[in-house]
């Protein structure tokens, strides 16, 4: 059964949501925490959705603040999701950064945002391609998520039929995952290549190395300017003077932060730092 929520309920867990995870939810969405937080009630043995603001309200910050903010996050995702960046991956940035650092053998990369893991596997499997020899390679890469829930998921590297049926040719598929009944797991060879990690963006950032390549899609969206300009500003300091950044589809950094330019790689765009 739907159940409404006054204003001031509304209000308290926009700002909630807001403060902790720097998540935008607008007025109008009410449909969309109603959506969100039934199942948290049921899950919790409580009565209604107000009755959850007022434990939220009369409790210090703790875990069933953190569960309502993990059920306000979006975490659409699938594997090869938009394909252009991971070609412009395989035939451009890592042909270039491989030659690049050939001498060192040492990349960094991080994927921010990964959600349910696709975007990371994808990733991974993309480099393991372009470099079948990346065992003798140190890479360092990172994958990160506001959600405990997703990086669960992501560290088990189980996905259904339907997951995996979305965006992954049936040969990749073959050659990096295996079928438990009903279920697809990521092999070891994948999986030991990532290191999961639960990381705010607007919270302290893990001690990153120089970053090569950095995915960070579909997540600015959420975002108000202040926030995104904050996490640009922070990347910036992170990337390498060679590196490139990927950002979502509907995403970018022209008018946000100069100090990035946006260079186009087999048809997608991508940016990287200016030289000065
Ligand atoms: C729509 S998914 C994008 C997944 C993947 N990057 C892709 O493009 O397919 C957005 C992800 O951002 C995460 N997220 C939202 N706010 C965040 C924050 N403040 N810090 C870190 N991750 C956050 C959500 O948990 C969610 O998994």
């Amino acid at each position: 059964m739907s159940q409404s929520l006054s204003e001031t309920e509304l209000q308290f867990v926009r700002e909630l949501v807001r403060e902790h995870s720097a998540i935008v939810l607008e007025p109008k969405k009410e449909y969309l925490v109603r959506a969100r937080l039934q199942p948290l009630v049921k899950e919790e043995g409580l009565a209604s959705i107000s009755d959850l603001v007022r434990q939220l309200r009369h409790t210090s910050y703790g875990k069933l603040h953190r569960r309502v903010i993990e059920a306000m996050t979006t975490n659409e995702t699938s594997f090869f999701r938009d394909l252009t960046p991971f070609e412009a991956l395989r035939d451009g940035v890592l042909p270039e950064l491989i030659k690049k650092r050939e001498e060192s053998k040492c990349l960094n990369i991080w994927c921010g945002a990964s959600s349910s893991g696709q975007e990371p596997y994808t990733m991974a499997l993309v480099i393991r391609e372009a470099l079948p020899e990346s065992d003798v390679w140190k890479i360092k890469f990172f994958a990160t998520d506001i959600s405990t829930a997703m990086l669960l998921r992501c560290q088990e590297g189980k996905y259904n039929q339907m997951e995996v049926n979305r965006g992954l040719p049936a040969k990749m598929l073959l050659k990096y995952f295996s079928q438990e009944g009903l279920s697809w797991y990521v092999k070891e060879e994948l999986r030991k290549m990532i290191e999961f990690k639960t990381m705010n963006l607007v919270g302290t950032w893990l001690p990153f190395p120089k970053l090569d390549i950095v995915f960070l899609r579909n997540v600015l969206i959420y975002f108000d300017v202040e926030t995104k300009k904050k996490i640009l500003a922070k990347i910036r300091d992170h990337l390498s003077p060679d590196g490139y950044l990927f950002l979502g589809g509907s995403e970018t950094t022209l008018n946000l932060d100069h100090a990035f330019e946006r260079v186009s790689i087999c048809g997608t765009s991508c940016y990287r730092l200016r030289s000065v």
